[in-house]
């Protein structure tokens, strides 16, 4: 797959840490693995009073680790361009929209333009309004904004926010990265269910017993306190990473594997969410909050940089997620996600029933175990399946055996980075792997109830160890319905 559009960037917050640590090292593979030739041009746009030659060597710097071929990363950089530029200020976009014309017609760039947005989300609509008031969407070429997430904190400020930019750009234009969506194993998940009659047959009520979608970090909040301790886990990734992960995971056989389809099919699969009264988020959703490890050797995430020393903030999130449709009526979808867990690993495990009428008078009923059917997202990237069979030797005993497939090392060195994946598909034009509204409205009106629940009653954190799984209320969660963990760090 070569992208043959030739096309202008123009990245708003061309300056900050998106940008750098993603964006330019995406965009570096892009150009030396041929997706992008050399018909491409950046404008970096950010307040700060930066020339080309300084923007320049800072994208430079951002590639270092990633390339020592000087000649390859100079001919990268020489099509970046910088504009000084306050999003605020219509003066600032009439010289944008002059620069963005040279810079189209000396590359050839038939005025296709991607509008990045690198910047806070208060400032998405301000740009998409000048966007449209400067006129600077072309007329022949293509015209495509990308919004990074958050998309709103909850459904109010995210339908206020979608009826801005709605005004400047139309759903076709618009790619809501979600950054889960790009990755290997993930955009996998449907190629597994729809390709393997194995599988297809069985990935449903009648045989799923539960399914557990883990997020799990070793890592806390960092540096980020300013931003996370007005967001927490719950709007951070259950909203967005674990919901289009369960729509990988759930939604209808398409007809086709087109955008449309897809998101047809998604939008009917979150109509049938089971949405929570108030009262019933108690007993559906925990929440946590890191405390120290048991060494203290960590501080709190009360004690972190920019955090409330009284933050009520969560840090961990599980739940009980149900879909009320023919498939998966009945079936817990129980979804966790933790900052400072054991371990890092994204992972999704699949209960299987075990409903089976053992016919071997000798072996031990008890012993058989649920199959497991476990899609490792990260670190690793494989498969494994749980399965029964009987312990080598004389005596005829059952026992549980893993059957894995890893990609290798080799292997992994080869897979792209989300960030490279979603930006080809911004340039084929293809929205597949990108958040459309209509999921966007469901999901925060699920999560909504939640929070809101929670913003009504105090709790007291924190509740769980720095290096643990995460709070035992979450244990619980799944033992009142007699199941339990799979993956325990
Ligand atoms: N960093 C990540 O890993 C990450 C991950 C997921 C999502 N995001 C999202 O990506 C966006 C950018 O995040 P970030 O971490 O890159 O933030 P950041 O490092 O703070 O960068 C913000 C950028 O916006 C520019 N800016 C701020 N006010 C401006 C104004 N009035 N006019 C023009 N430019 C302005 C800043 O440059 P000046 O100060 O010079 O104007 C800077 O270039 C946010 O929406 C964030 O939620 C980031």
């Amino acid at each position: 797959m070569k992208v043959e559009n030739p096309t202008l960037f123009i990245i708003f917050g061309g300056s900050g840490d998106l940008a750098h640590r993603k964006l330019y090292p995406a965009l570096f593979n892009l150009y030396r693995n041929g997706y992008i030739n050399e018909k491409f041009a950046v404008i970096g746009t950010a307040r700060r009073d930066w020339s080309d030659d300084f923007f320049r060597d800072t994208v430079k710097e951002s590639l270092k680790k990633f390339c020592e071929d000087e000649k390859t990363v100079d001919e990268f950089i020489g099509h970046f361009y910088y504009q000084s530029h306050d999003v605020n200020d219509s003066e600032h976009y009439i010289i944008l929209k002059k620069l963005a014309q040279k810079l189209n017609d000396q590359y050839e760039l038939e005025d296709n333009r991607v509008y990045y947005m690198a910047i806070a989300p208060s400032l998405f609509g301000t740009v998409a309004g000048h966007i449209k008031s400067e006129d600077l969407m072309t007329k022949n070429g293509f015209n495509r904004l990308v919004i990074e997430k958050p998309f709103g904190h909850d459904f109010e400020s995210a339908k206020a926010l979608n009826d801005e930019i709605s005004q400047t750009f139309d759903e076709q234009q618009i790619y809501r990265i979600d950054h889960y969506l790009g990755k290997e194993m993930v955009q996998n998940i449907p190629v597994l269910r729809f390709n393997n009659p194995v599988f297809e047959t069985i990935w449903n009520k009648d045989y799923i017993s539960n399914v557990q979608v883990t997020l799990a970090e070793s890592l806390g909040v960092e540096e980020r306190g300013g931003y996370y301790d007005g967001t927490g886990a719950l709007r951070d990734m259950v909203q967005n990473h674990i919901m289009q992960i369960l729509a990988q995971l759930t939604m209808e056989k398409p007809n086709e594997f087109t955008s449309q389809k897809v998101h047809e099919s998604k939008k009917a699969l979150f109509a049938s969410l089971k949405m929570l009264t108030p009262d019933e988020v108690d007993a559906n959703f925990v929440r946590g909050q890191y405390g120290t490890n048991q060494n203290q050797t960590q501080i709190s995430y009360r004690e972190g940089l920019n955090i409330d020393p009284d933050s009520e903030t969560e840090t961990y999130v599980a739940g009980k997620v149900m879909f009320d449709n023919d498939t998966f009526k009945g079936v817990p979808f129980y979804v966790r996600t933790g900052k400072r867990m054991p371990e890092k690993s994204t992972r999704i495990d699949i209960v299987f029933k075990k409903e089976v009428k053992n016919i071997f008078p000798t072996l031990d009923t008890d012993a058989i175990k649920e199959n497991v059917f476990s899609i490792i997202i990260e670190p690793d990237q494989g498969y494994e399946l749980l399965m029964n069979g009987t312990k080598v030797g004389m005596n005829f005993e059952t026992t549980a055996f893993d059957m894995a497939y890893k990609h290798t090392n080799a292997q992994l060195d080869q897979v792209p980075e989300a960030y490279e994946r979603l930006l080809i598909n911004v340039l084929d034009g293809d929205q597949t792997n990108f958040t459309h509204w209509d999921e966007l409205l469901s999901t925060w009106k699920y999560i909504d109830v939640i929070r809101q629940k929670w913003d009504e009653t105090p709790i007291s954190f924190p509740n769980y160890r720095s290096g643990s799984v995460g709070p035992k209320d979450a244990d619980e969660l799944l033992s009142k319905d007699g199941n339990s963990w799979f993956w325990q760090g």
